[in-house]
């Protein structure tokens, strides 16, 4: 049997030790390499020739023009047949030339490899020096007899598929290659470390035992430590090591010709009661689960992609990150030991697409392979046991039930008894100290907090054990396209239950590649491929280029564990900090302008606890501060902001943690003055500021400008969420199977009466007996020409036994076209970002603007965006500054874009749209909730089938009215 179809994880390769630091020589073997790439696995050394060509190291080959990268969710891209790879198994050539330094150690060398994609094989100077699987996972080789003095070759094979491919069916792109640093290292005389640092929290000690080679010595000079291996130390004063405070230790490990250098935290996790500790405080995960994604290098990312990401995720208050569904790159731990974040490690271990052959063949299930799965679990615990971040280990991603978790369970209990063990898959839970599922509806959540949950197995003994552990919420909330909704939702369940300790959003970052010279973002199917997962992987809270999402913003609000409520408490959520990082500053806006703000005098608020403040900002609000001219259209409101005091490693002193608003006053409705009339010219009716046709009763001119509509809408173009999973959960079928997306409307009346104009109509798609009847009736008044739209369902939405049914409405309001021009938009409402029904947390009440193509959310996939809500006003004006004012009664949300929704619908990637000559308004009294359908429960928002009123009022702006 080929190698790389075989059951040995590797050959020759050394034992998996601790990633560390070291003064021992190395020559870092990144850059350029001589690269031939083959459509099958040849035979024989790599010997570079004439049509070889080039390629970057570390990267993939795939996203280098070479071959092209491949997307399946569960689905393995080859006949599953284990641990067989096919004949067709892109090959991979790699051969670098470097030079040994004169004085290069004499003594050895270990040529190690931080990450390659799938299986390869190595040989320095034409000598084998071994072979290796296990794409997410360090493998180090003994060369130091292979080298010779002055210029030496080593040539890398690369295989796509291999055994181990059976092993890595994780939900993302395959893509081979040499992904991660190689490295030329002078041998290692302190060949591995393993670092024991715990905190007691009662005498706030700590203990430090480093277990590493005979004769070394231990320095920690902060704490005038000088000590030799496996010999505890006491220590009688040190401050722990969290997330909120990650506090590190430098420290040294020497011996004659070597030093190794280490950052040590000091912190104890344990499981107390059911409950899961650190430090002997409960746990609580703000977390997300994520990939190592950049959208030109796939999984080769740069350190500073990485700090990006830790630096993104403290900024919006998220403590906990699963490294679904691999050990990430090394260099991302000691960032978080850095940062401050929880971390799940999780082995590269997933063998999802078993689920087409009912899982027969499960490798995880199948003895011969506990070898392989083993080796995974070895290497990443070794690696990455010295960081204070790490606090569980997982054992793998969705490979359902098998025996070999008993294995690697058992092993890494008793290599390292200081962290948990993590496995969700298994419903008896039997090899994981957790309880954990993904993408339960919150009823489900809820039982689990009750412990009212249903059985999850006929095990007795097993399902009285599972019973007693702590749930995680492993993924939740899919942020695919536009989403998730709900997040406050979860998050409000999640903290209410001690058994509940956190949860981790799917996912950090949206999948998208931009292949080279490419504009747009490729997913499944662009390649017409025929097997491919869609776009099931562009499901993140950031964009492909790291752009946070309105699904980021909104989980940044949920999570925040400082919170300001009533008038006025601060309520400290954090499990160690105290609030003494914080300055709390307050302001009052009238009609979203600022006329007074301040400083708020907070103590520190020790975690858990909360405080009562004297309402200051009531007693110092100026009273009747700049009113406008009418004291009665004046809203007051008052923002409490929490900002850090001072720099910190992830943010400047300013940024926000948290906030809050209080609506002092709302203003009162003004009166109507007495309405104008209606003036009939041939085909044309002018009331106030507005023309219409008189024959279909549409506005044709508003304040001069050539405008059409409004007209009822009822459609948006379907976000993946509203698609739902394979259809599953989702809504857009039955929106469809209603006909809301081909609507028609008939003129039933164009009336003019004592109070303007009344056009009736009926709204309903062709074939079915639903409808609406909308009527719009239309008065003015000074410069304002007010709009009121009555909305009466007709018919059997919620269907018969022939007639389909429809529970929910995409959206309600009226759809409405301006000039082009009138691209300036200024609003006062919810903002600066979108917001939907159910993921409008983030969105503050404030005056903002923006231009309509900045209005726009940049979805990979195009589909519904861009919607701000709890308008009161908003204005659109052209560069002269001439246009119109909306005001809504309700308040309304506002989509403004220069597409028609049918033309977003359409769309499947940016470069799709192009914009048309006209602005595309949509001013809606409401719109179903987003969900996470994708892949989840329904949504829980859904916009009601009812009868509706609202009214919009428009005024212009600059330009003089146009007479009456
Ligand atoms: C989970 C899986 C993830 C991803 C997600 C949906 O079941 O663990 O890898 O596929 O669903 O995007």
């Amino acid at each position: 049997m080929r190698y790389f179809e075989d059951l040995t994880p590797s050959t020759g390769a050394r034992e998996p030790r601790a990633w560390l630091r070291s003064s021992r020589s190395r020559i870092s073997l990144n850059g350029r390499w001589d690269f031939k790439l083959w459509g099958r696995a040849p035979e024989g050394v790599p010997a570079v020739g004439g049509d070889w060509g080039s390629i970057e190291v570390p990267g993939h080959w795939v996203l280098q023009g070479h071959d092209r990268p491949r997307y399946t969710n569960t689905a393995f891209p080859f006949p599953i047949h284990p641990p067989y790879a096919p004949d067709a198994n892109p090959t991979g050539d790699h051969v670098r030339w470097f030079s040994l330094p004169e004085d290069w150690p004499v003594d050895g060398a270990v040529l190690r490899f931080e990450g390659v994609d799938s299986a390869f094989k190595v040989w320095v100077n034409g000598v084998e020096a071994g072979t290796a699987k296990g794409s997410r996972l360090p493998s180090e080789f003994d060369v130091g007899a292979l080298l010779r003095p002055g210029r030496n070759v080593l040539a890398v094979r690369v295989h796509q598929w291999s055994s181990g491919s059976y092993l890595e069916d994780q939900d993302m792109w395959w893509l081979p290659g040499i992904f991660r640093d190689v490295t030329l290292l002078a041998r290692p005389l302190i060949d591995d470390v393993f670092v024991h640092a715990s905190y007691d929290h009662v005498t706030g000690g700590g203990s430090l035992t480093v277990e590493t080679v005979p004769g070394a010595v231990i320095r920690v000079p902060e704490l005038g430590i000088v000590t030799e291996p496996g010999v505890p130390v006491e220590i009688t004063a040190v401050e722990p090591w969290s997330a909120e405070v990650p506090r590190l230790y430098d420290a040294t490990v020497e011996v004659p010709g070597e030093t190794v250098e280490l950052r040590i935290g000091f912190r104890t996790v344990a499981m107390v009661h059911g409950v899961f500790t650190a430090n002997g405080r409960p746990l609580f995960f703000r977390g997300v689960n994520r990939h190592e994604h950049d959208e030109r290098r796939g999984r080769a990312l740069s350190v500073e992609a990485m700090r990006q990401d830790l630096v993104l995720m403290k900024q919006h208050n998220i403590n906990a990150v699963r490294t679904a569904h691999y050990p990430p790159h090394p260099a991302f731990l000691d960032l978080c030991d850095e940062l401050g974040l929880w971390v799940i490690d999780e082995c590269d271990i997933e063998t999802h697409g078993f689920i087409y052959t009912d899982w027969r063949g499960n490798p995880a299930d199948d003895p011969d392979w506990a070898p392989m799965m083993l080796d995974r679990m070895r290497r990443m615990v070794e690696r990455d046991k010295n960081h204070p971040s790490v606090v569980i280990w997982s054992l793998a991603n969705e490979s359902d039930r098998g025996q070999n978790f008993g294995v690697l369970a058992s092993w890494t209990r008793e290599r390292d008894p200081s962290r948990a063990v993590f496995y969700e898959r298994d419903r008896t839970y039997e090899f994981s100290d957790f309880y954990s599922l993904m993408y339960p509806p919150l009823e489900d959540l809820e039982a689990i907090g009750t412990r009212t949950e249903d059985v999850t197995t006929e095990d007795s003994s097993l399902e009285a054990r599972r019973r007693a552990l702590p749930f995680i919420l492993a993924e939740y909330a899919h942020a695919m396209g536009n989403g998730p909704g709900g997040l406050a939702d979860y998050q409000r369940v999640l903290e209410r239950y001690p058994r509940l300790q956190g949860g981790f959003v799917w996912e950090w970052i949206d999948h998208g590649l931009l292949l080279p010279a490419a504009t747009d973002h490729v997913y499944g199917g662009d390649f017409g491929e025929r097997l491919h997962g869609t776009n099931f992987c562009i499901d993140g809270l950031l964009f492909p280029d790291r752009t946070p999402s309105p699904g980021l913003a909104e989980y940044k609000k949920v999570l925040e564990s400082v919170r300001i409520t009533g008038l006025l408490t601060i309520e400290n959520h954090r499990t160690f900090a105290g609030t003494d990082d914080l300055e709390f500053l307050w302001s009052v806006t009238s009609d979203g302008i600022e006329v007074a703000s301040g400083h708020l005098d907070v103590p520190n608020i020790l975690p858990g606890t909360s405080t009562q403040l004297e309402p200051p900002p009531l007693t110092v609000l100026p009273p009747q501060t700049a009113r406008p001219s009418s004291p009665s259209d004046v809203e007051r409101v008052l923002t409490v902001r929490a900002v850090l005091a001072k720099d910190t490693a992830w943010a400047n002193a300013g940024h926000e943690v948290a906030w809050s608003q209080f609506v002092l006053e709302q203003p009162e409705l003004a009166p109507a003055s007495s309405g104008l009339p209606v003036v009939q010219s041939g085909d044309v009716l002018r009331l106030g500021g507005g023309e219409f046709d008189r024959n279909t009763g549409r506005l044709t001119h508003l304040y001069g400008q050539q405008v059409d509509g409004p007209q009822l809408d009822l459609w948006r173009a379907p976000t993946d969420n509203d698609n739902g999973q394979g259809g599953r959960n989702g809504v857009t079928q039955e929106w469809r199977a209603a006909g809301l997306d081909r609507l028609l409307h008939r003129v039933d009346g164009v009336d003019v009466t004592d109070n303007g104009l009344v056009v009736r109509t009926r709204v309903a798609p062709e074939g079915l007996g639903v409808g609406v009847r909308t009527t719009y009736r239309w008065t003015a008044y000074d410069d304002n020409l007010q709009l009121t739209v009555d909305v009466q369902p007709e018919g059997e939405w919620s269907g018969t036994a022939v007639t389909p049914r429809c529970t929910s409405w995409p959206r309600l309001g009226v759809r409405l076209q301006v000039p082009s021009g009138l691209e300036n938009v200024l609003w006062y409402g919810g903002g600066p970002g979108e917001a939907y029904a159910d993921s409008h947390c983030a969105a503050r009440v404030g005056r903002f603007q923006h231009t309509v193509d900045e209005l726009q959310t940049p979805y990979v996939v195009p589909q519904e965006n861009g919607a701000r809500t709890d308008v009161r006003w908003a204005e659109l004006t052209d560069a002269e500054g001439n246009g119109l004012r909306v005001t809504g009664a309700p308040h309304f949300q506002l989509t403004a874009r220069r597409w028609t929704t049918e033309d977003l619908e359409a769309a499947r990637h940016r470069s799709d749209l192009t914009p048309r000559d006209h602005i595309y308004l949509n001013l809606d009294l409401a719109q179903s909730g987003l969900g996470s359908a994708s892949c989840g429960p329904p949504t829980r928002d859904p916009l009601e089938i009812a009868p509706y009123t609202f009214s919009l009022t428009f005024t212009p702006i600059g330009g003089k009215s146009v007479d009456n």
